[in-house]
């Protein structure tokens, strides 16, 4: 499995498993386990998707070495602060069974329930992640959904800087100023959503470019996003497109589709303004 190298000299698959609105119990599961038996090695969960039991149970169940399979999940948007996390994270091990977790991200950063105090909440949640990794508990640390604006508070105070930043990525949808200010801080970009929750794969130009490469118009969207430098999390409970999106390493784009790909809308509706929203 490919793999991209972040700041910290650890490495992530670049392809990893994603499990957003798959819910707990059989569904997860069952995906989960087919994900991992058809070779992914990369697992992207988070408290608020609900399904941390099932992913662990999974994981556990696979037979796979702990060690061979790089696990994420993310703190709540209710859990932010120093004291709050400490204690949300250690749930969070308990619901996956693990001794450890291989990346640990801030879900959002300005989540209502601290939104009068999102700098210090966040500053605190970061402190506790710190000593998780001085403990050894967490590897690798990161930030979702995080804006300029909340990179630079953050970093104020902050001892070891986000490997990644998790954030809303696909043709149409490119982000390019967050994009590269992240870049020149050393984080990785994690792109969520990769399918435009599954609606970019009725697009014209992207079926007319998976008929030109002989892929399908998913494999053609992720190829899209491994292509720029980035990790990509497609989530599906279907065995034939958990398959299908797998099989993205043995083809590549040319600079010409590639264009037609950046010149392309977002026509998948706009991304959430995270000091805006209403959770
Ligand atoms: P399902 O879960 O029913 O299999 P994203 O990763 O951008 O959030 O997109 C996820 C959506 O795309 C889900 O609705 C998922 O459907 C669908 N999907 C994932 N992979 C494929 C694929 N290879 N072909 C068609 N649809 C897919």
């Amino acid at each position: 499995m490919q793999t991209v190298t972040m700041n910290n000299k650890l490495e992530i698959p670049q392809l990893g498993f994603g499990t957003w609105q798959i819910p707990e119990g059989k569904a997860a599961y069952e995906s989960v386990r087919y994900a991992l038996e058809v070779g992914y090695r990369h697992i992207d969960t988070a408290a608020a998707y609900g399904n941390e039991e099932s992913v662990g149970r999974a994981i556990r169940e696979s037979g796979i070495d702990r060690e061979k399979i790089f696990l994420t999940t993310k703190l709540h948007n209710n859990d932010h602060g120093y004291e709050q996390t400490k204690e949300a994270f250690q749930e969070s091990l308990r619901k996956l069974d693990t001794d450890y977790v291989d990346l640990y991200l801030i879900h959002w950063p300005n989540p209502i329930a601290s939104r009068s105090h999102w700098q210090d909440a966040n500053r605190g949640s970061w402190k506790a992640m710190e000593e998780f990794v001085r403990q050894g508990l967490i590897k690798s640390i990161g930030i979702s959904n995080f804006r300029e604006h909340h990179i630079e508070s953050l970093l104020e105070r902050a001892e070891i800087k986000p490997q990644v930043n998790q954030i809303r990525l696909y043709a149409g949808e490119q982000q390019h100023k967050l994009v590269q200010y992240c870049k020149d801080k050393q984080m990785v970009l994690e792109a969520y959503s990769p399918l435009g929750t599954g609606g970019l794969l009725s697009s014209p130009l992207i079926k007319s470019i998976a008929e030109e490469v002989g892929k399908s118009p998913a494999q053609v969207c992720l190829r899209y996003d491994v292509q720029k430098g980035h990790v990509v999390l497609p989530k599906s409970v279907t065995p034939s497109s958990i398959l299908q999106n797998k099989d993205i390493f043995d083809f590549t784009l040319n600079a010409e589709q590639m264009a037609r790909l950046d010149e392309m809308e977002n026509i998948c509706g706009p991304t959430q303004n995270p000091d805006e929203t209403s959770f």
